[in-house]
């Protein structure tokens, strides 16, 4: 292999991408919830609708491959400690608040869930793209929980406004 960056400034520029952060959760094989924090979560298309998420290999990894099946979903500002939790940080005393919707396990709180089937596993490095098509898919209003700068923060000003849209060229921006 050539000159690949180093790891640090890679991680430092790779920070610099602003993100949402989800909890990608799947049933294991006794049937119950389990779930990992993810921010690698991606769209890939619409036609039909499918979505990417990186997984490494542990214990969710393992549980997704086994069942085929997991959804994506996306935290509100208020859930950092779900964050935390599912990163292999149990700060929950309660069990995961996971529970089974039509067949898949979602976090009720979540201001989006994606119910997603593996179309494909790609291997690549020590992670694997998962790639899902979507079965079914719910939002909600709330400001989302984001992450940049290798921080978790508020995504304040992020809710649905309409005082903080940014014109695209071709929206009046050039007029
Ligand atoms: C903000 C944040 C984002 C993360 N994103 C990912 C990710 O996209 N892919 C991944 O494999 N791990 C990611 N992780 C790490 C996993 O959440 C962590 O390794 C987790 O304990 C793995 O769970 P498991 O034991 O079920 O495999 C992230 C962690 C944090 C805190």
């Amino acid at each position: 292999m050539g000159h690949v960056a180093e790891p640090a400034g890679f991680r430092a520029a790779a920070s610099r991408f602003a993100t949402g952060i989800t909890v990608v959760a799947t049933g294991d094989q006794d049937g119950a919830p389990i779930g990992m924090t993810a921010n690698s979560f991606t769209t890939i298309s619409a036609k039909p609708p499918t979505v990417l998420v990186s997984l490494t290999r542990g214990r969710t990894w393992q549980a997704v491959a086994r069942s085929g099946i997991y959804s994506v979903n996306v935290l509100h500002a208020d859930d950092a400690a779900l964050s935390a939790h599912f990163a292999g940080r149990p700060l929950l005393r309660d069990a995961p608040p996971l529970v089974s919707r039509e067949g898949f396990f979602v976090l009720p709180q979540a201001i989006a869930q994606f119910a997603c089937e593996v179309v494909q596993a790609i291997d690549v490095a020590d992670h694997t793209l998962f790639i899902g098509e979507v079965r079914w898919c719910r939002h909600n209003e709330g400001t989302p929980l984001a992450f940049y700068a290798s921080r978790l923060r508020k995504g304040v000003g992020m809710e649905i406004s309409s005082a903080d849209h940014v014109a695209y060229p071709g929206d009046g921006w050039w007029t």
